[in-house]
């Protein structure tokens, strides 16, 4: 298929919140999937929204067995999800690094529960629910708040610990 533009911060495109997907299986539905699929693996990304191609729809996808960008990251499965639904599990939050592929170049520590259990839907319209923890939970919420056009920078609290990827890990870059 095709590797597209992924919009940078800034963009309002990123602010919409997504619409859900009203029907599966279809060509268009596909076509969009195998997009992203593409251009997340060019850019060596770990998880994308649709938004941040600039489609309006709520699918994300996410998956590595291993990452250059998050080396020490236990694998986590491919996976596309569409009109997906967090729920935390406990209150326990944990707080680790995020990068994203609409803000290149930085990183930033954000807060977020430890544990949820997340629901959706496959690309056929099957149903999908997890209860994960740790980089999975992260990742799953990462993505779902771009469906809701939230940027992880607005949910960094200790702007301490938000600088740019080079600076603060100098093996990643
Ligand atoms: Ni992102």
């Amino acid at each position: 298929m095709a590797v597209r533009d992924i919009l940078r911060m800034g963009d309002p495109r990123l602010l919409v919140p997504a619409e859900p997907v009203a029907a599966f299986d279809t060509p268009g539905l596909h076509n969009l999937i195998a997009d992203m699929l593409d251009t997340m693996a060019a850019a060596g990304g770990v998880g994308l929204a649709a938004p941040q191609i600039g489609v309006g729809l709520q699918v994300v996808i996410f998956g590595f067995e291993r990452s250059v960008r998050y080396p020490d990251a236990p694998a986590v499965p491919m996976t596309v999800l569409i009109n997906p639904c967090i729920v935390p599990l406990g209150s326990d939050e944990a707080l680790a690094w995020e990068g994203c592929l609409s803000v290149p170049g930085l990183r930033g520590e954000v807060p977020r529960p430890e544990r949820i259990r997340y629901s959706g839907y496959d690309p056929l319209g099957n149903r999908i629910e997890r209860e994960v923890d740790g980089f999975h939970a992260r990742v799953v919420q990462h993505e779902c708040d771009h469906l809701n056009g939230v940027l992880y920078p607005m949910r960094v609290r200790d702007f301490s610990r938000f600088g740019f990827t080079d600076v603060l890990f100098p093996e990643l870059a």
